[in-house]
C-alpha cells in the first residue's frame, strides 16, 4: 500500500483564505486590524526566515504586523519593558517573542511576561494549565497545526490510539494533550522510552517531534497509520523529517511530506490564534470552530 500524502500546504491555504476573510469582517466593524508584535532578538538565521515569513503571512492575511528586531546583547530588562508596553498597547493582540532568545536571557521569564490574553504562541504557563483543564486559552500553533491535519484525515479521533514522539513544551507535551482533549489514548514516547519499537507497532497515530532525521522507518509502523512530522532536519539531502518518507508511505494510510506538511500550518495557525485574540479582546463574535 502508498499513503496518501497530506497536502499541509493547501490545508494551509485554506485555513488562511477563512482567516482573511473574518480579518476584513473584524476591522470593518472595530475599525482596526488584529495587531500581531514579533520580537526578534539577535540574528539567527533560521530565526531570521521565520519572522519575515511570520510578517509575510500576517500582512497578506489583512493584519497589522509590527516588527521588532533588537541586538543579540540587549539586556533581559530592555526585552521586558517592550513586553510590558506590547501588553498595554490596545491594538497589539498578539504578541510572539522569536525563540530561542540569547543566553544571557531568561527565556521562562519573557514567555511569562507576556500578558497570557495575548500570548498567541500559546507558550506561557496559564495557556499552559488552561489546555491541561480544558479551559480556553491559546493552543501553541504547531501543535493546533497537527491536529487540524488529524481531523482532516480521520475524522473524529475518539478512541484512536496515539503516540507523540518528543516532549517539548512547544510540541510533544502541548500536541499530547490536545489528543487526549479528542479522547485519544496518548502515549508520549521520548530518549528514554525502553521499547519505541512496541509502542509505534501498536498505534493508530504517530506525532514526531524530536528533531532527529529519519529516525522512524516504515517497519515500525502499524499499516494503515496515520503520520505526522513535525521533524525539520537539514541534512546532505536536504530537508527531511524525523520519519524516513519512502518506507513509512509504504505502510502507513497517510503521512505528512518534509518539507510541505505541518511547517505551513504553523503559521496559519498562528494568525488564526491572533485573530481569536482580536476578536476575544474586542468582544466581537468569530466563528473560533470554521478555524
Ligand atoms: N522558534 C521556533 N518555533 C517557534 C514558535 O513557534 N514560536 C516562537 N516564539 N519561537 C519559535
Amino acid at each position: 500500500m502508498t499513503a496518501a500524502t497530506i497536502d499541509g500546504r493547501a490545508r494551509a491555504a485554506s485555513l488562511r483564505a477563512g482567516i482573511a476573510v473574518q480579518v476584513a469582517a473584524f476591522a470593518a466593524r472595530v475599525g482596526r486590524a488584529p495587531g500581531l508584535a514579533v520580537v526578534l532578538v539577535g540574528e539567527d538565521p533560521a530565526s531570521s526566515v521565520y519572522v519575515r515569513a511570520k510578517g509575510r503571512a500576517t500582512a497578506e492575511a489583512g493584519m497589522r504586523g509590527a516588527e521588532h528586531r533588537l541586538p543579540a546583547d540587549t539586556p533581559e530588562a530592555e526585552l521586558l519593558a517592550l513586553v510590558d508596553r506590547l501588553n498595554a498597547d490596545p491594538a497589539i493582540d498578539g504578541i510572539l517573542v522569536q525563540l530561542p532568545l540569547p543566553p544571557h536571557i531568561d527565556a521562562a521569564q519573557v514567555t511569562a511576561r507576556i500578558d497570557p490574553d495575548k500570548d498567541v504562541d500559546g507558550f506561557h504557563p496559564v495557556n499552559a494549565g488552561r489546555l491541561a483543564t480544558g479551559l480556553p486559552g491559546f493552543v501553541p500553533c504547531t501543535p493546533l497545526g497537527c491536529l487540524m491535519l488529524l481531523r482532516g484525515v480521520l475524522g473524529s479521533l475518539s478512541g484512536l490510539e496515539a503516540v507523540v514522539v518528543g516532549r517539548s513544551n512547544i510540541v510533544g507535551k502541548p500536541m499530547a494533550q490536545l489528543l487526549l482533549a479528542e479522547s485519544c489514548t496518548v502515549t508520549v514516547a521520548h530518549s528514554r522510552t525502553r521499547d519505541l519499537d512496541a509502542h509505534l507497532a501498536r498505534v493508530d497515530i504517530v506525532v514526531a517531534a524530536v528533531g532527529r532525521a529519519n529516525m522512524i522507518r516504515g517497519n515500525q509502523l502499524k499499516s494503515g497509520a496515520t503520520v505526522i512530522d513535525v521533524g525539520i532536519n537539514r541534512t546532505e539531502a536536504g530537508l527531511v523529517g524525523d520519519v524516513d518518507f519512502a518506507s513509512a508511505a509504504q505502510v502507513a494510510g497517510a503521512i505528512t511530506p518534509v518539507p510541505g506538511g505541518v511547517g505551513p500550518m504553523t503559521i496559519a495557525c498562528l494568525l488564526r490564534n491572533t485573530l481569536v485574540s482580536a476578536a476575544r479582546r474586542e468582544g466581537v463574535p468569530i466563528d473560533e470552530a470554521g478555524l
